[in-house]
C-alpha cells in the first residue's frame, strides 16, 4: 500500500518527519508493507499533516494528523480508506481544491518529488522536449504569446525579458531564479521547490534554450532547507539522466543548475542585490540601467525570474500558449498561486486564473477569519503592500485593478486581520521593517524609515498628531518617488492605505499600541 506523508514545510513544522517514521517502523512491528512516499503539499495548509492511502477507490486522505497516531490510525482501518473523524476523503472532490484550476501547480503533492518517473508519467519535460525541437525564437514567441508577467511582483511580460537576453551579446549568459521568497504571508515558491523541483529545472531549462544561457543559479533562501535539500538531490538526479548537462534531453543544448543559499537579507530578493549577493559581495541594490537582462550576474547577460515564473512555462511550452493566455482577465493572463494567511480559517495556496474579487477569495475560499470575528484589513502583496478595507472587496484579483486602487498584488500573498488589529501600529510597523531592511545605498530610504518610525511613534504617544500625520504624508511622497528601489519606494503604500483607510485609529489621542 502506497501512503503519501508530505516533506513540505507546513507538515514537516507539525510533525510530519516523526509520523513518517512512525509508519515506516510498522511495517516491521506489524508486518505491513506500506510503501511511504515523501509528496509535496496540496496546499490546503490547515489540514496538514495529511497524509494519503492510495486504495482501489483513489488516494483518501486524513488530516491534520499528529505524531504518536498511527497505531491508532491503522487499527481504525485506514489503510482501507475507512471512516474516521479525520478522514478528508478525495482531495480533488474537496471544496476548497475544486474550485481551483491548477496549471503550476498540477503535479504539486500529488507526486513523489525526486522522482523523475512519476514526474515523466505526469505530462514532465514535455515542455523542455518540446522547446528543443521548435528553438530560440519560437519559444521566445510562445512564451510572449501567453501572457505570462513576472511573478515576483512587478508583472514585466517574461517573454519580452527572455527576448532581451536572447538578443544581448555576452560571452555568457546567465538564467537566475528568484526563490528569496521574502514577503510576509508567501509560500508558493517554496511549495513548488519541495513539492515539485523538476518543474523549476525543466523551466530553468526551457529559459536556457530560449536565450543561449548555459548556467543557471537558484538563489534560495537559508530559511527554507527542505526545499534547499530537495531541490539540490533533484539537480543531482536531473544530472543522472541527461536532463542537465552537456547535452540536454540529448540535444547539443548545455545547461548546468547550482543551488545557492542567501543568507537572510529581505532586500536580496530584489534582483540587483540578489545578483551582488550571488558574485559574493554584500547584497546592495545596483542603479538600473543596466538592465540585468543586458548586464546581469557577473556582468553578463541575465534572465532573472521568479520561480513561479520559471515552473509556470514547462505548462506554457507543453500545452501550447492559447490555453493559458485563455483564463484570466484584462492584461492579467493565466492563473496565479494565492497565498492565504494571517487570521484565517482555511489558510493556504490556492491557485486560480485572475479575476476573483478580494471578497470571494477572503470570504469564500480562505473561509474569514480563524477567530470569527469581523474582516478588518488585508495586506496584499507582502509587507510592503497596501492595507485594503472590506469595502474594497469587489476589487479583482488583477495587476492594474489593484494598482488602480493604489495596491499591489505583488507575489499574491494575502495576509488577514480580524477588528482587534490596530492599524497605526501597522503603520509604525512598516517603517520599522523598512529601516531594519533597507541596504542603506539611498537617503529617503535610510534616513526617511528611521524618521518615520520615530513620527509614527510621536503619533501613537498624541504629540501633535496632525502635524506629524502631514509630515509623514510627505515623507511618503519622498520615499515612493525618490527612492532606488521597491523596498523604500513601497514602504509608503502599507502606511498611506492604513492612514487612508482607517482614519479612525489615527485619531490623535494616546493609542493602544504595544
Ligand atoms: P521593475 O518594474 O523595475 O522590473 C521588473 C522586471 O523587469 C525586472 O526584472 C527588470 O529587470 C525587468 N525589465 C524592465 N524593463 C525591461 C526591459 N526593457 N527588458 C528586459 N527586462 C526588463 O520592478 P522590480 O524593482 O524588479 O520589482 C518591484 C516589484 O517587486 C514590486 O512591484 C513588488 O510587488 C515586488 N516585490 C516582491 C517581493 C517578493 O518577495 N516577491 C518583495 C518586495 C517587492
Ligand atoms: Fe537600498 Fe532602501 Fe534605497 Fe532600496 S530603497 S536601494 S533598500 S536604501
Amino acid at each position: 500500500t502506497k501512503l503519501y506523508v508530505p516533506l513540505d514545510s507546513f507538515a514537516v513544522a507539525c510533525g510530519a518527519d516523526q509520523i513518517a517514521e512512525e509508519f515506516a517502523r510498522l511495517n516491521a512491528d506489524r508486518g505491513l508493507s506500506l510503501e511511504i512516499v515523501r509528496n509535496g503539499s496540496r496546499g490546503m495548509a490547515w489540514l496538514e499533516p495529511m497524509i494519503e492511502v492510495e486504495t482501489p477507490d483513489g488516494r483518501i486522505a486524513y488530516g491534520p494528523i499528529e505524531p504518536g497516531e498511527a497505531d491508532a490510525l491503522v487499527d481504525a482501518g485506514i489503510l482501507s480508506g475507512a471512516g474516521h473523524p479525520r478522514r478528508i476523503g478525495k482531495v480533488e472532490e474537496h471544496p476548497f481544491f475544486a474550485r481551483q484550476t491548477r496549471h503550476t501547480f498540477k503535479r504539486c503533492g500529488i507526486i513523489d518529488p525526486l522522482s523523475l518517473d512519476d514526474y515523466r508519467a505526469h505530462g514532465g519535460l514535455k515542455g523542455l522536449e518540446r522547446a528543443i525541437g521548435i528553438g530560440a525564437e519560437a519559444i521566445v514567441a510562445e512564451v510572449t504569446q501567453s501572457g505570462l508577467r513576472g511573478r515576483g511582483g512587478a508583472g514585466f511580460p517574461t517573454g519580452i525579458k527572455w527576448k532581451t537576453v536572447a538578443e544581448a551579446k555576452g560571452a555568457r549568459k546567465y538564467i537566475v531564479a528568484n526563490a528569496d521568497e521574502g514577503d510576509s504571508g508567501t509560500f508558493a515558491d517554496r511549495m513548488i521547490m519541495e513539492g515539485d523541483p523538476f518543474c523549476l529545472i525543466e523551466g530553468m531549462a526551457i529559459a536556457g534554450v530560449a536565450t543561449g544561457a548555459t548556467k543557471g543559479y537558484i538563489y534560495l533562501r537559508s530559511e527554507y532547507p527542505v526545499a534547499i535539500d530537495v531541490m539540490r538531490e533533484a539537480i543531482s538526479r536531473a544530472h543522472e539522466a541527461g536532463v542537465l548537462g552537456s547535452s540536454v534531453l540529448g540535444s547539443s543544448n548545455v545547461f548546468d543548475i547550482e543551488v545557492r543559499v542567501g543568507a537572510g537579507a529581505y532586500v536580496c530578493g530584489e534582483e540587483t542585490s540578489l545578483l551582488d549577493s550571488l558574485e559574493g559581495k554584500r547584497g546592495q541594490v545596483r542603479f538600473k540601467p543596466p538592465l540585468p537582462a543586458l548586464q546581469g550576474l557577473f556582468g553578463m547577460p541575465t534572465v532573472i525570474n521568479n520561480v513561479i515564473s520559471l515552473a509556470s512555462t514547462p505548462e506554457i511550452l507543453a500545452a501550447g500558449a492559447e490555453g493559458y493566455k485563455e483564463l484570466g482577465m484584462g492584461r492579467s493572463r493565466g492563473t496565479i498561486p494565492i497565498q492565504l494567511g494571517g487570521n484565517v480559517k482555511h489558510g493556504g495556496m490556492f491557485e486560480a486564473p485572475f479575476g476573483m474579487t478580494l471578497g470571494e477569495i477572503v470570504n469564500e475560499v480562505a473561509g474569514g477569519t480563524a477567530s470569527g470575528r469581523p474582516v478588518r484589513a488585508v495586506q496584499v502583496g507582502g509587507p510592503l503592500g497596501a492595507y485594503f478595507p472590506v469595502s474594497l472587496f469587489d476589487t479583482p484579483f488583477d495587476y492594474e485593478a489593484f494598482a488602480a486602487k493604489d495596491g499591489l498584488i505583488g507575489h499574491a500573498g494575502i495576509v488577514v486581520f480580524d477588528d482587534t488589529v490596530d492599524m497605526l501600529a501597522q503603520a509604525r510597523f512598516a517603517f520599522e521593517f523598512c529601516a531594519i531592511e533597507s541596504c542603506g545605498k539611498c537617503t529617503p530610504c535610510r534616513i526617511g524609515a528611521v524618521r518615520g518610525y520615530e513620527t509614527m511613534k510621536k503619533i501613537i504617544d498624541g504629540d501633535k498628531p496632525a502635524e506629524n500625520l502631514a509630515l509623514i504624508e510627505d515623507l511618503c511622497n519622498t520615499m515612493k518617488f525618490g527612492s532606488l528601489c521597491a523596498l523604500g519606494g513601497f514602504t509608503p503604500y502599507p502606511v498611506m492605505s492604513a492612514i487612508r483607510h482607517f482614519p479612525e485609529d489615527f485619531h490623535g489621542e494616546p493609542m493602544r499600541v504595544a
